[in-house]
């Protein structure tokens, strides 16, 4: 995208990135979910979340209907308009990182060089990609907003997973399956991720 505000400059903070990590007591990273509607994404980032914030983590989650309600409410479901969507995501986590907060973003983010956009934004080791991984039949069956109901008989056109591609990562650094995982385990696996990579 062509930047149309050249005649900024950037600001230097005096307080950086390093001292508000140490003010919390953690590093910052973005755990970039991704996966089919209804795979779990949302359940997933709040449930780390939640266990995080009762152990004192600063955390904040980004979820893709929310964010559709404001930041991206001017966007479709067209290619061109997920583009965007998640390249306003990117830019997004990549401020809050720098607020010393882990950042959990949960978007159906189904373009593997969107994500790779996205993980590119920031410092290499910052952006760890977790795949819920769940056939599309059992996202059908949970069905937990009745969007693929809608989308089967035609309402919703370029649903992903069925008139719509979703890429799935080649080589994310977690892969929770959802359908078979409990939620307490992919809970625990996200944890020990951010224990191996020295983040807690
Ligand atoms: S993304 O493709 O741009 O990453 P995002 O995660 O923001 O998608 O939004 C996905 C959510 O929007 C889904 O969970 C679903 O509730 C809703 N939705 C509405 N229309 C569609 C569609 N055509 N394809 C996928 N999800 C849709």
């Amino acid at each position: 995208m062509t930047n149309k505000s050249s005649n900024t400059v950037w600001h230097h903070a005096t307080v950086g990135r390093a001292d508000r990590e140490t003010l919390h007591g953690h590093k910052s990273v973005i755990l970039w979910f991704t996966g089919l509607s209804g795979s779990g994404k949302s359940t997933l980032a709040h449930a780390v979340e939640d266990y995080l914030y009762r152990n004192g983590i600063s955390t904040f989650v980004l979820d893709g209907d929310n964010v559709r309600h404001g930041l991206c409410s001017d966007l479709s479901f067209s290619d061109k308009d997920r583009v965007e969507n998640i390249r306003r995501i990117g830019e997004l986590a990549k401020l809050v990182i720098e607020a010393g907060i882990i950042t959990l973003t949960a978007f159906i983010s189904p373009f593997k060089s969107d994500r790779n956009v996205a993980r590119n934004l920031v410092p290499h080791g910052d952006f760890l990609e977790i795949y819920c991984q769940c056939p599309i039949e059992t996202c059908e069956q949970r069905d937990v907003k009745g969007l693929y109901k809608k989308a089967r008989s035609g309402q919703i056109p370029f649903f992903t997973g069925i008139d719509s591609p979703y890429e799935a990562p080649e080589a994310p650094e977690l892969v929770v399956n959802t359908s078979e995982q409990s939620l307490e385990d992919s809970v625990q696996a996200v944890i020990q991720l951010l224990k191996a990579r020295g983040v807690i």
